[in-house]
């Protein structure tokens, strides 16, 4: 081992014990010494008489507002909505972020060309040596929208269809392990479900059937290519962490190489979402490659799973935490799918109207991506204000789910707000868990198949209490925020 590679162990074994806060603390001191001098001599100037938003001003050089931003976002930016309004900018580790706060100016990401609020920018050093080259923000935006197009083709209803029946079947496979009645550990059990439903309905039979214990950790290294590490340090670090996910991405491709090129020399088509991508092309005819096509479907499924995952747990603990709700969709299981409940099908799954409120709301107490975000290549204007270029231009989900001058008892889980009129009507980005305009999401119908397939399933099986009455704290320390402790009581039904 060189002297190189043991100091990457070094450095991500304190990266791995480190809470954000620390780990922002100590990204600071090493991106400090590498980068901060040089960045202070391209300090942009601040050109005629443009007026920038406000900024909160911080006595921490360099760092800023890191360590009370990591310590708990949402409200350190309910706080500068309150002092500063709708437009603020603040510094973290010497990067200036600019959040867009409420429906109003949330527009300007929405309405945005790429070329003027940049993705790539600000996510491929994360995505690409996941997803590897070629696709997504590897790309140039108008070749991904392609990709997403052909992706889109593949989320079909008649595909839809298949997928109720095979989810139903995973769920009651997964959930024989559970005994009569215990304390689980529901966000494990839903993370482990959801890639074996993934990986079923978005890659294919071929490829779940070769989801044993060696390729779910494969899948795992992969996926701890999704840290703060990744997106704070840089990518040449010998990091055990950067090279496990390197490696799981050669050997998952290899395995997905060799599927892709029995679906091309097959006599018979199938029809899935495998197949929609062997069979696409792009606006010039140009067949996808069987390296894009593997890089696609790990895309799709990495897209979904902590987004899914961590949005059906929360919804696990709303109804565990207001058992007459939860008494309410079982009932409505019975009303919508018959007395004897036999297997769900993809019309009844429509009408569990319940069932899609609770999903709802439980997206806009808890959107897996608190923030959506993008480099500004030119001076936007929004408002009164200039941002200048090289700013983060960022719009939380969170923020504008919850507030104040829009949502009644916002914090309130409460799935029937959405039977009356439109709560958040006339503000276009005051609910967006999916995201909007060219960068919106593609997962949201089958998200919602996914989730009220597995909790229809699970309703039907259990009954969930939370453990002493405790609700799960958000743990902010995860890029997606997910449940503290995701402990709990399950009884089986019968
Ligand atoms: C509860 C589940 C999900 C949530 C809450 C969610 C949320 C989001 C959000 C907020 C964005 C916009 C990101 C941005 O503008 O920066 C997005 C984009 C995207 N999502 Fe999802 N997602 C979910 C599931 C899925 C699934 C299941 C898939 C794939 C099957 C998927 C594929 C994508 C893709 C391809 C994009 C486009 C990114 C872009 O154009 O830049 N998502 N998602």
């Amino acid at each position: 081992m060189t002297l190189f590679e043991m100091s990457g162990q070094v450095l991500e074994r304190a990266v791995e014990k480190l809470s954000l806060t620390s780990l922002v603390l100590a990204t600071s001191v090493f991106t400090l010494t590498v980068g901060y001098l040089g960045k202070l001599m391209f300090k942009q100037q601040h050109a005629g008489h443009a007026k920038y938003p406000p900024h909160i001003p911080s006595s921490v050089p360099f760092l800023g507002h890191a360590v009370a931003f990591g310590r708990s976002p949402i409200e350190f930016l309910e706080q500068a909505y309150e002092k500063y309004g709708p437009v603020v900018s603040f510094t973290m580790v010497g990067k200036t972020f600019t959040y867009l706060l409420g429906s109003d100016t949330a527009a300007l990401m929405f309405n945005s060309k790429n070329e003027d609020l940049n993705a790539e920018d600000v996510y491929a050093r994360l995505t690409t040596p996941v997803f590897g080259k070629g696709v997504a923000y590897d790309v140039p935006n108008p070749l991904f929208l392609e990709q997403k197009k052909m992706l889109k083709t593949g989320l079909n209803i008649a595909h839809f269809k298949k997928h109720v029946e095979v989810i139903e079947e995973e769920t009651h496979e997964y959930f024989k392990r559970w005994g009569r009645s215990g304390e689980r550990d529901l966000f494990e059990a839903l993370s482990e479900l959801i890639i074996l439903t993934a990986s079923r309905c978005l890659h294919g039979p071929e490829i779940r059937s070769m989801l044993d214990e060696r390729v779910a950790q494969l899948y795992a290294d992969l996926d701890g290519g999704f840290t703060h590490a990744a997106w704070l340090l840089p990518g040449w670090l010998p990091l055990p962490s950067f090279r496990r996910r390197d490696r799981a991405h050669i050997e998952i491709k290899k395995i997905f190489y060799k599927v892709i090129k029995k679906r091309r020399d097959a006599q018979e088509k199938d029809d899935d979402m495998l197949q929609t991508l062997v069979d696409a092309t792009y606006k010039d005819g140009r067949p996808l490659s069987d390296d894009e096509i593997a890089g696609m479907l790990i895309g799709l499924l990495l897209a979904g799973q902590h987004t899914s995952s961590t949005t059906s747990a929360w919804m696990g603990f709303f109804l565990a935490r207001d058992r007459a709700l939860q008494k309410r969709c079982y009932n409505e299981q019975k009303t919508i799918c018959g007395e004897d409940l036999p297997p769900l099908h993809y019309d009844q799954l429509k009408d569990l109207s319940l069932l899609d409120r609770c999903l709802k709301e439980t997206l806009r107490l808890r959107p897996p991506i608190m923030t959506m975000m993008r480099m500004a290549k030119t001076p936007q204007t929004v408002g009164e204000y200039t941002i200048p270029p090289g700013h983060q231009v960022c719009v939380s989900p969170t923020v504008n789910h919850r507030l104040q001058d829009t949502w009644s008892d916002r914090l309130e889980f409460n799935p029937d707000r959405y039977l009356n009129d439109n709560p958040a009507a006339g503000e276009k980005f005051a609910y967006i868990p999916f995201g909007a305009g060219r960068h919106r999401c593609i997962g949201e119908n089958f998200a919602y198949v996914q989730i009220k397939t597995i909790w229809s399933t699970l309703l039907r099986l259990f009954d969930f209490e939370l453990v002493d009455g405790n609700f799960p704290e958000v743990n902010y320390t995860t890029m997606i925020h997910t449940p503290t402790e995701p402990i709990i009581v399950e009884k089986k039904k019968f």
